[in-house]
């Protein structure tokens, strides 16, 4: 293997690059290779400078994330990069496409910074649940003033140059030309005979207490349950009173403190799991169809807003109503998604005037989608209607094209098998908003062919969404697993909690949502729907939530009506106490003595559930890893990010322990509570569900 670092010299100009694929993340190698080239810049007499500048892609991605939890290796980041800074020769950083988390800190630590345009400058440690541990927090407040320094350790978000620029944190834009930059600054730099300049001797920020109340009072809103980026804020106070060797010390005191808590743990899993969850054997290597002009049919809620994420990413789109009117109607919903857009700097006037004059078209004819290379189904949940639809479609697409349904609950097979090809067929399932959410379950038919999954995963890519396989179900992964956990919420009402104690509960946990605002949100009439729909094979022991069908019936469809489990003002609702009244009806009419249950209880009970069903979703192969489990609720049901998903949770918790929450559970309800046999098998053999994650 070639070395991963090399030093080379031009005339004067001691080149130092770095090559380890894919991210030149610093492992032991880059470490050692780094100390390696400085030594020898140094004693290289013919260099008067030198360049440190990444091969590939980008600049250096960072610490190598996957060295965290085990035994650490020298050389140690911190002190490669005291010992950049104590060259007594400058050194440049010159940073293209990304410069995070230690690739940052290795730049403050050289004497001079460029920055290609674009590059993203940033201190991301947080989102991983720690902070900057070799400098950052030390030496960016030194070039930045202490308000914006702490702004980007406790946020993660990196900066353009442009911004870095500004705010003093490089010294350069270059034109593009990495190497030509590069080589022409250090020429200009030693034509000047420019000192070396170590950021540790610069003067300690000042104090300010406003700028420390202020971040204090954004990361209460925006860090809400976050351990790590308040810790990063006193790393870099620590800054304005203590030298460089004091503060990093400091830096690295809080540093391993972040390294052993949970939350490390939860989102370190999240990054690995969201970069693993498309990998899959069935579509490695397999070609993905062509996708440039996509069908839509059906404008109400989900086809508007999976039509406007399309056009967001520059599709073609036609979109197929009823009738004139009705397509109007989703023209001028689209119309006002991009108007959001716009507002949120995603799109310009201009690009929303080119979509609405061209490549939208809205039509009623089916045969407008004669050149579709992929059409999407998402009409009213009824089967007679989309087989009609289906039907449709089978006649007027050209041979190839993709016909993939959103459908939330309904058969795919029988679907699929309903037509011609059914090998064309899959579900694509959205989340509402669909040109926000992040998650697209791709619903894998019995007969799909793999290009056609492949193109999915490809198309949710393009789309900037994340894309976890599932099998056909009542619900696939995700809603089959809400239906468990909701009926655990329900069965705990009935039996004396409050949905509003459920909520909160749940929020402290680090839901964004209890399961009964989100109801509110989402329309009570779609619980009523499904339960509807499920009541003819209906086990006489389920629990009904009978108050729930009555709020239906009142009209109480939850925030857009302004009254649900909640009342509304706005969007901030408060409890309704006639809720409650219909609660303690049915209770009183299922002769039932309610008892309490602490906010500890309500979690375990609502978390068993969640995982006993996602147990049962993995064994059946509905979800082919663990993993698929914990992306779907992270990326579409607002869990918690650092607690890393349920099976993640449920590992962190001891498989052994929360079986036995299960079997005390089914003392006082042995109909619900049954646990999982894959659960009972990974007990018995002492295993983890992440250990069913490898491959
Ligand atoms: N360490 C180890 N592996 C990493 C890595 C890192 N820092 N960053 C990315 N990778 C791996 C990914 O897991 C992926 O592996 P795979 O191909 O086997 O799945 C591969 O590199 C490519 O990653 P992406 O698919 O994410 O590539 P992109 O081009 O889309 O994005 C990136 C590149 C913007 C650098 C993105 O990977 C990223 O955000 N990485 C993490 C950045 C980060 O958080 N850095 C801070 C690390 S902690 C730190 O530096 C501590 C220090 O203060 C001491
Ligand atoms: P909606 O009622 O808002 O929209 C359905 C639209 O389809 C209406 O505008 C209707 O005019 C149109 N339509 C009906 N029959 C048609 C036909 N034959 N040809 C053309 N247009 C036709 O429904 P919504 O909420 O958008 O749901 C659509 C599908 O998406 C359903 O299958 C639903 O289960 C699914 N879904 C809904 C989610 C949600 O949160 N609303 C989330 C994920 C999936």
């Amino acid at each position: 293997m070639t070395h991963p670092v090399t030093y080379e010299r031009e005339g004067r100009i001691g080149l130092i690059r770095i090559e380890n694929g894919p991210v030149n993340a610093l492992g032991q190698a880059v470490r050692a290779g780094l100390d390696a080239a400085i030594e020898a810049f140094i004693q290289d007499g013919e260099a008067g400078i030198a360049v440190i500048y990444g091969a590939g892609r980008l600049f250096i991605g960072g610490a190598d994330i996957s060295e965290f939890g085990k035994p650490p290796q020298d050389p140690w980041l911190p002190e490669v990069i005291n010992r950049i800074e104590a060259c007594p020769k400058p050194v440049i950083a010159a940073m293209h496409s990304a410069a995070l988390g230690g690739g940052l800190e290795v730049a403050l630590g050289c004497h001079y910074r460029l920055a290609m345009p674009g590059t993203k400058l940033g201190l991301p440690e947080v989102t991983l649940g720690i902070l900057p541990g070799a400098g950052g927090t030390q030496r960016t407040p030194r070039l930045t003033g202490l308000a914006k320094a702490m702004e980007m350790v406790s946020s993660g978000a990196p900066v353009t140059p442009e911004a870095a620029l500004e705010i003093g944190l490089i010294d350069r834009i270059g034109t593009g030309d990495l190497l030509e930059d590069a080589k022409a600054y250090a020429s200009e730099l030693l034509a000047q005979a420019a000192p070396v300049r170590p950021v540790s001797a610069m003067p300690r920020p000042a104090a300010d207490a406003t700028a420390s109340a202020t971040i204090r009072a954004t990361l209460a809103k925006t860090a809400r349950g976050l351990v790590s980026p308040l810790a990063a804020v006193e790393a870099v106070e620590a800054a304005c009173d203590q030298d460089l060797p004091e503060g990093l010390a400091f830096e690295r005191a809080k540093f391993q403190e972040m390294m052993q808590t949970p939350q490390r743990e939860g989102l370190i899993h999240a990054f690995f799991i969201e970069r693993k969850v498309a990998r899959l054997p069935e579509i490695d290597g397999i070609e993905p169809r062509t996708l440039s002009q996509i069908g839509v049919i059906g404008g109400g809620t989900m086809g508007a807003g999976i039509a406007t994420a399309a056009l967001l990413r520059g599709l073609s789109v036609t979109l197929i109503e009823q009738d004139g009117a009705a397509a109007e109607k989703a023209r001028d919903t689209i119309a006002g998604n991009l108007g959001a857009a716009i507002r949120r700097s995603k799109l310009t006037e201009e690009g929303r005037d080119a979509i609405l004059g061209r490549t939208l078209a809205t039509a009623t004819d089916y045969g407008e989608l004669k050149n579709a290379d992929l059409v999407i189904e998402a009409v009213f949940e009824d089967m007679a209607v989309k087989k009609a639809v289906f039907a449709e479609l089978d006649r007027v697409c050209k041979p190839g094209a993709i016909l993939a349904t959103n459908t939330s609950y309904l058969d795919i097979n029988e679907i699929a098998n309903s037509i011609s090809r059914p090998a064309d067929v899959i579900g694509l399932h959205f989340f509402s908003p669909a040109h926000v959410m992040k998650l697209l379950e791709v619903v894998v038919a019995d007969e799909t062919a793999p290009d056609v999954t492949a193109t999915a995963f490809a198309l949710a890519k393009r789309l900037g969404k994340v894309a976890v396989r599932a099998g056909v179900c009542d619900g696939f992964i995700g809603n089959r697993i809400l239906s468990h956990y909701r009926a655990a919420a329900d069965r705990m009402v009935l039996a004396g909690a409050s949905p509003f104690e459920i909520d909160r509960a749940l929020t402290d946990f680090g839901f964004a949502m209890g399961p009964y605002a989100v109801a509110d949100l989402a329309g009570l009439d779609i619980g009523y729907m499904t339960r509807q729909r499920k009541a003819a094979d209906r086990d006489p022991q389920e629990v009904v939530p009978v108050w729930a069908d009555e709020l239906y019936h009142l009209g109480r469809l939850g925030q857009k009506t302004g009254r649900g489990y909640y009342i509304y003002e706005g969007r901030k609702g408060t409890p309704d106490p006639e809720v409650d009244e219909m609660i303690v009806k049915a209770r009183a009419d299922a002769g039932i003595t309610p008892r309490t249950f602490t906010k500890d209880e309500i979690v375990r009970r609502y978390m068993a559930a969640m995982v006993n069903e996602a147990a049962r979703v993995v064994e059946e192969e509905i979800a082919q890893r663990p993993l698929d489990v914990d992306v779907t609720l992270l990326a579409g049901y607002g869990f918690p990010r650092y607690r890393g998903g349920p099976m993640k949770w449920a590992d962190m918790q001891g498989l052994e322990s929360l079986l036995s929450d299960m079997e005390s559970y089914a003392q006082d309800d042995p109909y619900f509570w049954h646990p999982a046999p894959l659960l009972m098998r990974l007990v018995a053999e002492e295993q983890t569900f992440d250990s069913l994650n490898a491959g």
